[in-house]
């Protein structure tokens, strides 16, 4: 099972209800988005389909007469000079009334269109790099209700002592020390959380947010280094926290769009400070208390 299809299998098993979003991806977050394909300078080449691993492209002998004889034939022309000779031909012979796409004989190389399927495709870019017509865009999109499908809510649960279960992902470098230090500093948190080190913020993978979650967790708390302190990047934009607060405000909406809003969170704070991770904490304790438990625990149960 591939990256994408392990993802997307936890965020059935998580979602309790079904979405109707289509979400925007954040950059470098692989395994989501859209491929957006023009028919007109292709040329059938087949090189997206055989550099795509995940068999996400084929073709479709369909000769798509209405996109080209709306085509614009850029100054340079297309690469394909066989696409665009059909293009010119077709528009010269066009007469009135409507155009329809018409099928292409077997064996007529060169002509016809790639079809791309939305539920095979991880968003890889490979056929994009392999197309010598510039074909391909990949478009940062994530169509959630397509990919999510109808979701089976689970039970209502009945739980009468209840205390949040909160996993806690702190940076080995700053977030970690925090902890320790609020420990040494006999300062006082909630007892909801359990930690989980990790070497930046920016090592969080979304997989292990979304096993928490699967495993019946009320919320997922990720912290790092100060924003623009992250010991992997600094102040550049793809430092490992700058780009987690990206990927968790997605999954955030992701989490909102599927029922569990609210549920994740990421906060900063440096080594020294040790009364803002106890803060960070406690605030996020009462949210899921105010939230209540996680759906998630009712249909563990039943599946159990
Ligand atoms: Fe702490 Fe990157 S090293 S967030």
């Amino acid at each position: 099972m591939d990256k994408r299809e392990r993802l997307i299998q936890k965020l059935r098993n998580i979602a309790v209800q079904t979405p109707t979003a289509i979400l925007e991806v954040p950059e470098k977050v692989e395994g989501f988005g859209s491929i957006k394909y023009r028919p007109e300078p292709c040329s059938v080449c087949k090189k997206c389909i055989e550099a795509c691993e995940v068999e996400a492209l084929d073709i479709d002998f369909t000769v798509q007469l209405p996109a080209y004889l709306d085509a614009t034939i850029p100054e340079g022309g297309f690469r394909s000079k066989n696409r665009e000779t059909l293009i010119s031909l077709l528009q010269t012979l066009k007469g009135e009334g409507d155009v329809q796409a018409i099928s292409v004989p077997t064996g007529l190389a060169g002509y016809g269109s790639v079809v791309w399927f939305t539920e095979k495709c991880i968003a890889c870019n490979k056929c994009v790099e392999a197309c010598p017509e510039d074909c391909l865009d990949l478009e940062k999109q994530y169509d959630l209700p397509t990919i999510i499908g109808d979701v089976v809510t689970p039970p209502s649960i009945s739980i009468t002592e209840w205390e949040p279960f909160i996993i806690c992902f702190v940076c080995w470098e700053c977030s970690h020390a925090a902890a320790d230090l609020a420990g040494l500093m006999h300062l006082h948190y909630p007892a909801n959380i359990r930690t989980v080190r990790v070497p930046c913020s920016g090592a969080v993978e979304p997989i292990q947010i979304m096993t928490a979650m699967e495993n019946g967790v009320d919320g997922v708390l990720v912290t790092g280094c100060l924003l623009s302190e992250c010991h992997y990047g600094g102040d550049d934009p793809l430092a490992g926290n700058f780009m987690q607060q990206d990927f968790v405000h997605f999954w955030q909406s992701v989490f909102e769009e599927i029922g569990l809003g609210g549920r994740l969170h990421i906060d900063f704070a440096s080594a020294a400070m040790g009364i803002r991770f106890t803060e960070i904490v406690t605030e996020f304790v009462e949210r899921i208390k105010k939230i209540g438990p996680s759906p998630l625990r009712g249909k563990l149960e039943v599946e159990s």
